[in-house]
């Protein structure tokens, strides 16, 4: 059967770096058969967490249902029904943005944290989705997961969704002029870790 693959953005420009690599992480996926969808978090309806901690109250391997009406919901399982997911962001200000980071806070329901229980407990530690990882940044792309807090916060995102990061693509030196793209090798890369999820 057709692969899902989805692909969560955190950069704030289309076309820029971010969403080129995006793109051929996915090319490379559909050329081996995968369906594929790019979710612009520029683009959907989500609120901050507010610390209700409502979505952490009940006990089990369900997801806790956040309390907020937009568009998260939609988004987390749409990811639960994929087989892969991509979680791509900017380095901005030494980590990932500020828009991913919200994305992040509002994952709080894959884990159990009623009020008096000091640390959220995982639900699952089943890894049963697939997920490459992918940052950009003004800096030589090997210093990311060096000096950077973007590459341990898109693991963490990966870890709380349940998803094994296969790859990381860590693209340097994306800040020297405004319509920077990824070299043609970093995109042959891309392409072909895209092939290797679907
Ligand atoms: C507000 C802001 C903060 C940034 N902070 C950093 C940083 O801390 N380290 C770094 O190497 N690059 C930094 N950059 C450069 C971005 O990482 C770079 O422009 C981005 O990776 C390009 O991706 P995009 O084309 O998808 O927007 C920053 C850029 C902006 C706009």
């Amino acid at each position: 059967m057709n692969k899902k693959i989805v692909a969560i953005v955190g950069s704030y420009r289309k076309g820029g770096t971010i969403d080129a690599a995006v793109e051929a992480i996915l090319a490379g996926a559909r050329e081996k058969g995968a369906k594929t969808h790019t979710l612009y978090l520029t683009e959907q309806h989500i609120e901050f967490c507010t610390n209700c901690r409502e979505c952490g109250m009940k006990e089990g391997p369900e997801r806790g249902k956040c309390q907020q009406n937009d568009d998260l919901e939609g988004i987390l399982t749409e990811i639960e029904a994929a087989d892969a997911v991509v979680l791509a962001s900017p380095v901005n200000c030494g980590s990932v943005t500020a828009i991913f980071r919200r994305f992040m806070e509002r994952l709080l329901g894959c884990f159990y944290w009623p009020w008096g229980q000091p640390a959220p407990k995982p639900r699952s530690k089943v890894h049963t989705l697939k997920s490459i990882l992918v940052a950009s940044s003004a800096m030589p792309g090997f210093m990311i997961p060096l000096f950077t807090g973007a590459s341990t916060a898109l693991r963490r995102a990966a870890n709380i969704l349940g998803a094994k990061p296969v790859g990381t693509l860590w693209i340097g030196l994306a800040g020297g002029e405004p319509d920077h793209q990824p070299s043609a090798r970093t995109l042959r890369r891309a392409r072909r870790m895209g092939m290797k999820l679907a």
